[in-house]
């Protein structure tokens, strides 16, 4: 049994199959087991979550030809959780995307029809309207364009057509009935676009300890997460790319950087070079096909454009909430903020098409902690236990993979 907000594959993920096994490590699991059966959701007294996003703001990043109403984002709700728009009926949007989990799943990549496993990680889809462009590659335009993609993908929902899918809702009373009533027709493949991206309109990150310390500079963050945000502006040069938006603070440039996570444990030079032979496709089915099922993936944007300076490169990604969306990047090879800031402190990967702006840091190990620190304190008050006890979870397996590590490096190969 688990708490509500938290499944069982928040267990560390790389530990099982580990060479090594000291008892000590072993407590440590324990440890984070326990502290993740301590948390549990906000009590009824809780008040109610601060909206970060005026409605202004909201509506100016709303296409004009799709406004939100209650109706539609709750048909919106009732598609992205339906499974029977999969080829199985066995995976809904919310199998990967789940709201019980800062809608993502908390596995290095994504599984969908018939267990098959993709090559990229599940990003949340909080704040997803605010992105100028869909997917870690940026491959889709617009919300609406992005909802219907995963339907048609073979390995995420493996449908062959629009038709068969908008049968299997037509023959759905309630869906019919909905239908009618936000869009004043039957069940069509674009209007289930429009009411997916309606409900994803409406799922954003609430008021976090780090908006309160901008209100009232004393209360909101502790000395650690203070520290951790002049580093985040300063030493850290995280800015530099998660650039700091006061009128919309969500901490993305929407743009695209080769940071080396893709050349990690790949010869990356390889990939690039076979990448530079091949005339690569440019239909969107078969760019979502190589991104999703291939080892092009890690080629990244260059998928879509096709330059050589996008090769490797991927969306700066929002980091409200982050705490809570782990394993981390494009791939989710980081399994915690620990290594995610370690990773940028080492200057990330070397390879050619490494951005400018990657440099080795020099931070601290107490720097390093800081600046975990300060991202934590990005994540919804809403979300105010979880977030403490993915926190220890975190700590714990960190510090585990170190300790496995330091092992082996004394004990020699
Ligand atoms: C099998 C798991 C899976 C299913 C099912 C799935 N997704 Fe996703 N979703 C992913 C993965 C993986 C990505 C990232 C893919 C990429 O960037 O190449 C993604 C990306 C997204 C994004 C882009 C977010 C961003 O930061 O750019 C949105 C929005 C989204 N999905 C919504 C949906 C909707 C709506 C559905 C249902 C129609 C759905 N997803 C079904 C796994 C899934
Ligand atoms: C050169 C631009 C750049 C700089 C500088 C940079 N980032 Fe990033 N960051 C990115 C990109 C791009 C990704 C996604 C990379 C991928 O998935 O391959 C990312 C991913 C992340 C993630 C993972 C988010 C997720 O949802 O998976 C976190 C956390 C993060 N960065 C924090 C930081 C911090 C903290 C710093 C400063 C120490 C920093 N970044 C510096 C561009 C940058």
């Amino acid at each position: 049994m688990h708490p509500p907000g938290l499944s069982s594959d928040m267990m560390p993920v790389a530990i099982s199959g580990d060479k090594m096994n000291p008892p000590s490590v072993r407590v440590m699991i324990l440890l984070a087991g326990a502290v993740r059966m301590c948390a549990q959701p906000l009590g009824p007294g809780a008040a109610p979550p601060v909206p970060l996003f005026s409605a202004d703001v909201i509506r100016s990043f709303t296409p004009a030809d799709n406004p939100i109403t209650d109706a539609k984002a709750k048909l919106g709700d009732m598609i992205f959780d339906e499974k029977r728009l999969s080829a199985d009926n066995s995976v809904a949007c919310n199998t990967c995307h789940s709201p019980r989990n800062g809608f993502t799943t908390h596995t290095k990549t994504a599984r969908g029809v018939g267990d098959q496993i993709g090559k990229r990680n599940a990003p949340s889809i909080l704040n997803a309207m605010f992105y100028k462009s869909l997917f870690w590659d940026g491959r889709a335009a617009t919300l609406e364009e992005q909802a219907t993609m995963p339907i048609l993908n073979p390995i995420e929902m493996g449908q062959k057509e629009p038709k068969d899918v908008v049968a299997r809702l037509a023959a759905i009373p309630e869906f019919v009935e909905a239908f009618q009533r936000v869009f004043g027709r039957p069940v069509n493949w674009e209007d289930m676009g429009k009411a997916l991206a309606a409900f994803e309109r409406t799922r954003l990150s609430t008021e976090a300890p780090f908006d309160r310390f901008l209100h009232d500079n004393e209360n909101g963050l502790n000395a650690s997460q203070r520290r951790g945000w002049a580093l985040f502006t300063g030493k850290g040069r995280c800015t530099n790319c998660h650039t700091y938006d006061p009128a919309l603070p969500l901490f993305s440039d929407n743009r695209f950087h080769n940071t080396g996570v893709a050349a990690r444990g790949r010869d990356f030079n390889q990939l690039a070079k076979r990448a530079a032979e091949r005339s690569l496709t440019n239909n969107k089915t078969e760019i979502d096909k190589l991104a999703l099922e291939t080892d092009y993936s890690d080629l990244g944007r260059f998928l879509v454009t096709k330059k050589s300076e996008d090769i490797g490169a991927f969306k700066t990604p929002f980091l409200r909430d982050v705490l809570l969306t782990g394993p981390y990047m494009h791939d989710g090879s980081l399994e915690t903020l620990w290594d995610v800031v370690e990773f940028f402190n080492d200057g990330g990967n070397q390879n050619p098409f490494l951005d400018a702006e990657m440099k080795p840091l020099g931070l601290t190990e107490s720097e390093v902690d800081d600046l975990v620190n300060f991202l934590t304190a990005l994540t919804s008050d809403r979300f105010a236990e979880l977030r403490a006890a993915e926190l220890d979870r975190q700590h714990a397996s960190y510090l585990y993979h170190r300790a496995v590590q330091d092992q082996a490096h004394h004990t020699g190969p």
